[in-house]
């Protein structure tokens, strides 16, 4: 296998009774890597961890850590440093001794322990802090002292379960830049899991964008973004209009989409779908389209609903019938003069960037 590949599954499977919470996952992580596994919740992220991990054994495939096999291997043979989703702390001992512990079952001479424990508490900006008591620290002090204790065994591997999530908004963006800050110094290969799609985009080297046990996507966080490849992928990741369409034409570069009673153009490269006459939903981000006058040749019609005004931005939402609700987004606010609540509206943009994918008639 190459060498600069840090963990590897070779389609794997895990099932508990009649679910499958992992299906036939193939993934290569890179050494030095932050890949994020991204879903909601009950999709495997923590069943494909506990998988790398060997708290779970798969019902098929198989397990690599850098060039060894370990599908059979237990956890305490397998060299990765893990912050569990609840990341409990050892409540009766101090911070230094909740670092130390892994040093200590691995029998590293006391002097050793001592500097690496130190080192460990600056690496996470805790120096000073050993003798404190666990439950003497804020959420975001424990939540250092967690990861501390799982890089000062020097894993291959760091595995990351929702690490954040209990913190609260505020702790959670600075402990975000944190974590980057330290995986990049230490240069560690990091697997982190999230639900929260913002956390993902922003931390990650590559993103795997998992449902109901499969991997949906396995790109950069701008690929995810700007090229989904899958319908589940654009609904997941950023925040995203879905509106039902059909297909009406496909010419030279360009697909023809009808969009109530417009007629949009999208380009081919950005269209899934290919029978004229199929119906299609189109993705377009809320930034994107722009309120003109009802008459404005094919605009997307509607009537203004709400203005969501949140400081930076203002969100406005249209209630275009059986097209849902249009959400938009702009910096302007003037808009909220122009398009009072109750205004009937059009909405037209660049589409260049929008995507079309396939649409279930049941859907
Ligand atoms: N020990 C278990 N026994 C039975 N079913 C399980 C077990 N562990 C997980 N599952 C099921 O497997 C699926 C995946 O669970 P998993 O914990 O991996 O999800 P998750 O993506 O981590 O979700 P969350 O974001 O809520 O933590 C779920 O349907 C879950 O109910
Ligand atoms: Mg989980």
């Amino acid at each position: 296998m190459a060498d600069d590949i840090a963990v590897r599954l070779d389609r794997v499977t895990k099932r508990f009774g009649s679910v499958t919470a992992v299906s036939e996952v193939s993934l290569q992580v890179r050494r030095g890597e932050f890949l994020t596994l991204l879903g909601p919740s009950g999709c495997g992220k923590t069943t494909l961890l506990n998988l790398v991990a060997g708290f779970l054994e798969p019902d098929q495939g198989e397990v690599y850590i850098g060039e060894t096999r370990v599908t059979q291997v237990p956890p305490f043979q397998r060299d990765f440093g893990m912050v569990f989703q609840n990341y409990a702390l050892f409540p009766h001992m101090d911070v230094f001794e909740n670092i130390a512990f892994g040093l200590r079952m691995r029998k590293v001479p006391k002097g050793e322990i001592q500097s690496r424990v130190e080192e460990a508490l600056d690496i996470v900006r805790l120096g000073g802090y050993g003798a404190r008591h666990a439950r003497e620290l804020s959420g975001g002090q424990q939540q250092r002292v967690a990861l501390a204790r799982a890089i000062v065994i020097r894993p291959q591997v760091l595995l990351l379960d929702e690490p954040l999530s209990a913190l609260d908004k505020n702790l959670r963006a600075r402990m975000q830049v944190e974590l980057k800050e330290i995986q990049r110094r230490v240069g560690i290969t990091t697997i982190f899991v999230t639900h929260d799609q913002g956390e993902a985009l922003s931390l990650s080297d590559r993103i795997a964008v998992i449902s109901e046990g499969k991997i949906q996507q396995l790109s950069s966080p701008d690929e995810a973004y700007r090229n989904p490849e899958n319908s589940f992928v654009a609904s997941f990741i950023g925040d995203i209009n879905r509106i039902p369409a059909r297909l009406v034409e496909v010419s030279g570069d360009e697909v023809a989409i009808a969009v109530g009673e417009a007629r949009i153009r999208v380009p081919k490269a950005r269209c899934h779908a290919s029978r004229a006459g199929d119906p299609v939903w189109l993705f377009v981000r809320p930034e994107v389209l722009e309120p003109v006058p009802e008459d404005t040749e094919n605009a997307i019609l509607g009537t203004i609903y709400a203005h969501v005004y949140q400081g930076a931005h203002i969100e406005i939402h249209v209630e275009a019938g059986a097209l849902g609700t249009i959400h938009l987004r702009t910096r302007d606010d003037g808009v909220m003069a122009r398009w009072p609540v109750g205004a009937r509206v059009g909405l037209v943009g660049d589409l260049g960037g929008a995507m079309v994918f396939p649409r279930d008639s049941r859907d």
